[in-house]
């Protein structure tokens, strides 16, 4: 049997158009269950639409619409960016389904049966922007008006009725879960900053209902009262699997019995999903995921945090649709370092894409078939007796490299893993200077190796690359002659001994 491997992105607002880091982050994901395929797991990945609370109402009350109608076109162009984008999903979650909703509704109704929720006054502020309570500690004042410490947009007072979720009962809880669990939120250090800023002051409970609007969920007991749209988006994750609905099978499959379970998010809602929602989980006594992770924020080239006000928003499908989907995916996923925030900056993203897609991949694949299709019209075989040095070293790189791809992969270090990728497609290069292969058309026997030795390296690179480059690799081991992409069939130094490669088309063309 398979293992399994469950991964979902944060369920995106559709306030608004999505940008460059909404791409990152589905990117991201994507490229983990393309990995995860690759190493043989049984794969499912989730995205969506996280389609409730004021901002929302607001919004289509601006645009002239009925919430309903507004939600539908802005998912429609969600799901076209991921067809632009050639991203492909297993489940893409809507907080409107009815089904969505009836999951909310059983939770809220065991919590209250569990005696976890109890009503109360809710009195503090609210972002509207990010959908979030906060204290006045917690919040940025300025000139006797509070602000959102990340955004800054300016918070609301509100006093009202609302039910609450007890978190209190869960805080020591929590903290030993994450000191038991090492690899449960990555990058560690959040759990410091998440310790300082809500559980060293004492976890406060959670106002899970909103009586002030009206689009959301509403609850059995009281339906003047709105479930709290993150309460309502964190079960998305297992909703979409049909939790506690009669046809639960995914659920069983890919969540409680499943093994590896992974959410991407943005650090801004790292809160949400490192003490929320294990908490939530925990009270329903439903299995912990393995793994949240957090990434950076991408911001303008000068730094400079993107909104729609400073008009510097980084247009994903602008970059789709100019320099392909596959290198903006590759750039994305490997040029930011994980968890670190980063600036996008177009001039360097070109600069990659020659350099690494160009010059180094493609230009590699595309001279080898060259000097191999001059010379040789039978393939060229894999002859240890005749190895040299200089050989042996490159297949042990290519050795050393699958294993270290892995082990990086594996911890969720993507930009590591690519390193390791590229510097083996450099050594590649690298060994085409030293040993000149256009001068060796006499030595037809000298050439055979190391040509033989090129394609297994290109092979291995091509492999890697395929979590990303889903197309262009395809491009490439048809060009190799090679039936599949597989992982096993690294360190089979054999498989070029039958194949005869066939120069194409330039994978990459350089750009100006
Ligand atoms: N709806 C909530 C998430 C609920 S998940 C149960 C939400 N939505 S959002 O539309 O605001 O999207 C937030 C996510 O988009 C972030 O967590 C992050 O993954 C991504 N990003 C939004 N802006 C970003 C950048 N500037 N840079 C990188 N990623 C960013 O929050």
């Amino acid at each position: 049997m398979k293992k399994t491997f469950f991964i979902t992105t944060p369920i995106y607002y559709p306030s608004g158009n999505l940008h460059i880091g909404h791409l990152y982050t589905t990117t991201l994901a994507w490229v983990f269950a393309n990995y995860k395929k690759n190493r043989k797991y049984d794969v499912k990945m989730l995205t969506g639409a996280d389609e409730h609370g004021l901002k929302i109402q607001q919004k289509a009350k601006e645009s002239g619409m009925l919430p309903q109608q507004y939600v539908d076109m802005q998912v429609e162009k969600f799901k076209s960016l991921w067809k632009l984008a050639e991203i492909d999903y297993d489940y893409f979650s809507r907080t409107t389904n009815k089904e969505h909703k009836e999951v909310i509704l059983n939770i809220f109704d065991s919590l209250l049966e569990k005696g976890i929720i109890y009503k109360g006054t809710y009195k503090g502020l609210y972002s509207v922007s990010a959908e979030e309570f906060l204290t006045t500690t917690q919040a940025k004042e300025k000139n006797g008006k509070y602000y959102h410490p990340i955004s800054e947009d300016e918070l609301i007072e509100v006093e009202e009725e609302s039910y609450f979720f007890k978190m209190s009962l869960f805080q020591d809880w929590l903290l030993s879960y994450w000191k038991n669990n090492e690899n449960f939120i990555f990058p560690k250090q959040i759990i410091k900053e998440l310790e300082n800023n809500f559980l060293d002051k004492g976890l406060e409970d959670l106002s899970i209902t909103r009586i002030s609007f009206d689009l959301g969920i509403k609850i059995r007991q009281n339906p003047k009262h709105v479930v709290y749209v993150w309460l309502d988006a964190l079960f998305n994750y297992i909703s979409a699997l049909n939790y506690s609905l009669e046809n639960d099978q995914d659920y069983k499959k890919y969540w409680e019995n499943g093994q590896e379970i992974v959410h991407i998010v943005g650090k801004e809602i790292t809160r949400f999903h490192c003490i929320y929602w294990p908490i939530m989980l925990k009270s329903l006594d439903i299995k912990l995921p393995s793994t949240i992770l957090s990434h950076g924020l991408i911001r303008d080239s000068k730094g400079i945090k993107m909104s729609k006000s400073l008009n510097n928003v980084v247009d994903p499908i602008y970059l789709i649709e100019t320099y392909g989907p596959e290198p903006v995916k590759y750039y994305l996923s490997t040029q930011i370092i994980m968890g670190q925030d980063a600036n996008f900056d177009e001039e360097h993203f070109k600069l990659v894409y020659n350099s690494h897609l160009s010059n180094n991949f493609g230009n590699l694949l595309s001279r080898t078939i060259a000097m191999f299709n001059q010379t040789f019209d039978q393939p060229v075989k894999y002859k240890e007796n005749e190895l040299t040095d200089l050989e042996r070293d490159i297949f042990k790189n290519i050795l050393e490299t699958k294993e270290n791809y892995n082990k990086f992969m594996d911890e969720f270090k993507i930009d590591k893993a690519y390193k390791e990728v590229f510097h083996l497609s450099k050594t590649l290069n690298g060994y085409i200077d030293l040993t000149l292969p256009w001068t060796l058309k006499e030595n037809k026997e000298r050439l055979e190796v190391v040509l033989n030795t090129l394609f297994n390296g290109i092979y291995a690179v091509t492999c890697f690359m395929n979590s990303i480059l889903k197309n262009k690799t395809k491009l490439a081991i048809k060009q190799l002659n090679i039936e599949e992409i597989n992982f096993d069939l690294i360190g089979n130094w054999k498989i070029f001994d039958t194949t005869i490669p066939l120069k194409g088309k330039i994978l990459f063309e350089r750009i100006k």
